[in-house]
Order: C-alpha cells, then sequence, then structure tokens
C-alpha cells in the first residue's frame, strides 16, 4: 500500500485543507514495460489550481475523487523495462503519491545529475525553464535593457531576475514581506525590491525604473499588470506567464483598464505556456546547470514534509508561504 492525494471538492475562492485527502491506494508489481518509483519529492504548481475547476483549459480538470498529478522525482525500485535500472532518478507528473507503478511512456531519467534531485523541480526543472523561454523567448530580453519581474521571490520569478543579471541587464522585483525583498536585493542581486503590500506600485517603478521598463514578465497579472503598462518604454514585450492574484476569484476580475497604452507604445502582450518551447530543453538544461553549479544562479526552496504536508503546501503558494520552490519531501 501507498498514500496518495485525491481532490475531495472544488475549492471555491482559496483552496482549504478539507478540499483534499490522503487515501492509500495498492502498489502493484511492475508488469511488462512498466516501472515502479518511489518519490524522493514532489513540486507544488500554482497552475494546478486552474485544474481544480471544471472547465475547459489547456489541460483537462482534474476529477473528484481523482489522485492529484504533478511533477516529481523518484527513484526506481523495480523495473521491468530494459532502459530503466533499479536505483535510477526519474522524473514524472506521477507526484501527489508516495509511490507508483506505470508504464515508461512520460518517465524521464534524469541521467547525470549535478544538483541534489529536488532542483530538478525547481532552477533546473520546469519553472526554470518557464522562467528562460520567457525571459529570452517570449520577453526577447536585450543586454542592457531594463526588467521588471513580479512574484520575483517564487520558483520562477526568482530564476527570472538572475538570468536578467546574467544577460547584463537592470531589474526590478516585487514580492510580498520585507524579508523577500532583503533576499532579492542582498543575495540574488536585484537591482530594486519592493513589497507590493506597502505602498503604490507604480511609484515603486517610477523609483526604480526612471526611465522606464522594456520587458515586465508578469507572474501575477490584476493591479501589477497595470501598474507595469502605465511604466513601459516603447515596443516594450510583457511575457504574460501567470496571473496568480486572479487563480482564487470567484468572479471574473476586471481587466486592467490601460489596455490601449500598449497601441501608441507598440508593446507586445504575449502569453504562453513552458512546454510551447519543449524543443529548447536540452539547452536550458545544459545552461542552467552550468549557471548553478558555477553559484552564478542560486536557489531556495521551502519543504514540507511528507505526504500529510501536500495540502499546506499548495494553500501556501497562495499565501506567500514560500521563497523560492515549494517542495513536498517524502
Ligand atoms: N506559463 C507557464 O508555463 C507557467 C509555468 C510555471 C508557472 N507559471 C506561473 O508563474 C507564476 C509563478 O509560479 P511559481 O511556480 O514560480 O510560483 P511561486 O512564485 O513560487 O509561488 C507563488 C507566489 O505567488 C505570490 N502570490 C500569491 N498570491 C498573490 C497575489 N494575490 N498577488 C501577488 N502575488 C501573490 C506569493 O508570493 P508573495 O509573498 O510575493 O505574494 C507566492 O509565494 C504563477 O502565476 C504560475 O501560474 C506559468
Amino acid at each position: 500500500m501507498t498514500k496518495a492525494v485525491v481532490l475531495a471538492e472544488r475549492p471555491v475562492g482559496m483552496p482549504k485543507q478539507s478540499d483534499f485527502a490522503v487515501i492509500e491506494t495498492d502498489l502493484a508489481d511492475p508488469a511488462d514495460g512498466e516501472i515502479q518509483v518511489k518519490n524522493v519529492c514532489m513540486s507544488v504548481d500554482p497552475y494546478m489550481r486552474g485544474r481544480m475547476v471544471d472547465r475547459k483549459s489547456y489541460v483537462p480538470p482534474f476529477q473528484i475523487g481523482e489522485v492529484l498529478t504533478g511533477g516529481s522525482i523518484g527513484q526506481v525500485t523495480a523495473s521491468n523495462h530494459a532502459g530503466f535500472a533499479v536505483g535510477d532518478y526519474v522524473s514524472s507528473h506521477y507526484g501527489w503519491r508516495e509511490a507508483y507503478t506505470a508504464p515508461v511512456e512520460g518517465i524521464e531519467k534524469l541521467g547525470d545529475i549535478v544538483a541534489p534531485p529536488s532542483a530538478y523541480l525547481g532552477a533546473i526543472g520546469m519553472p526554470g525553464m518557464t522562467a528562460y523561454v520567457g525571459l529570452l523567448e517570449v520577453g526577447a530580453l536585450k543586454q542592457g535593457e531594463t526588467v521588471f519581474v513580479s512574484g520575483a521571490a517564487g520558483a520562477v520569478g526568482s530564476i527570472v531576475g538572475q538570468i536578467a543579471k546574467l544577460k547584463g541587464c537592470r531589474v526590478l522585483g516585487s514580492a510580498g514581506s520585507a524579508d523577500k525583498v532583503e533576499w532579492l536585493q542582498d543575495e540574488l542581486g536585484f537591482d530594486y525590491a519592493f513589497n507590493y503590500k506597502a505602498g503604490d506600485l507604480l511609484s515603486h517603478l517610477r523609483e526604480g525604473a526612471p526611465d522606464g521598463l522594456d520587458v515586465y514578465f508578469d507572474n501575477v497579472g490584476g493591479d501589477h499588470l497595470q501598474a507595469a503598462i502605465m511604466h513601459m518604454r516603447p515596443f516594450g514585450r510583457i511575457p504574460l506567464c501567470g496571473a496568480i492574484s486572479m487563480y482564487n476569484d470567484v468572479e471574473p476580475p476586471p481587466g486592467p483598464n490601460n489596455l490601449a497604452m500598449a497601441i501608441g507604445l507598440g508593446l507586445t502582450l504575449r502569453g504562453f505556456i513552458v512546454s510551447h518551447f519543449n524543443h529548447l530543453s536540452v539547452q536550458f538544461r545544459k545552461d542552467m546547470e552550468g549557471w548553478v553549479t558555477s553559484g552564478q544562479i542560486k536557489y531556495q526552496e521551502t519543504v514540507y514534509e511528507g505526504i500529510d504536508g501536500a495540502a499546506d503546501a499548495f494553500i501556501g503558494l497562495f499565501t506567500g508561504a514560500n521563497t523560492g520552490k515549494m517542495i513536498v519531501n517524502f
């Protein structure tokens, strides 16, 4: 037997503990072409909130009673496939469970790793890749530009800011506490970080970037997007990565009321999903492993212990409980 987390209720507004339940399930021996894996850590991601709503999206909604899925890193404990040996580290979407038996399709062997396995859920994993493609491909960042990233102390945002610094840019970031602001400025080298809960967003942007913004990497949406549009330079780019300020809204939120400014300024606002850029994953891993091992990119994790901590970890994404990547360890 092994434990897993199911969706017990569809959250309304802020998710709560009773929306989730931990169940026990059988753990089968691997059939032909299958492997059995013990997860060592799993990822907890904001996008999963959208899948808890019963509506059409780029990924189908979770069903009530269904074991949740999400990124995980595990170690093979039994193998019935020639390509996988006991002890191999694998990355899969079979998170939210302690262990699983499954066909190998969609399960990736990590091969030689240069950092602890959990880094492959964060800086060297999907969030790091999101930062990399969002900034360099969608944002078309150029040397010396001025960049603002919201959600800056999170898994994606903290990497966005550091890549931009590596590219010789001036970097601004917003986060929800004084401790996070201190980390961004003192540890990660942001030029100007601010607590978005204190003071007016536009005043902060004017202070941190008197000449305006070339790129705004949007993780938050809502008032952050509105303020950034007000402060963009001509032909600026806005990669629309996420809108976490709206994920728990019960009614559709009002959009930015200044979108018409994009016309005169020639702005590009472009949404993207990291998987649109899967063709860059080899290049990303090579670059990011290099930056992490050389210390040019730093990362932090907030870790909850055990499957019973998974719901709290998820809820914590919406209260700002994490600095860097939110992880559950097994
Ligand atoms: N497009 C893609 O392919 C893709 C891939 C991955 C992630 N994303 C998106 O990227 C964003 C960041 O994801 P992540 O995994 O790196 O999460 P994260 O930033 O590590 O964690 C979420 C953070 O969001 C902040 N937050 C929560 N509610 C907020 C609100 N109402 N207003 C402002 N900030 C709020 C909190 O930090 P504070 O303390 O600073 O409030 C929290 O720590 C999310 O919008 C996510 O959906 C998109």
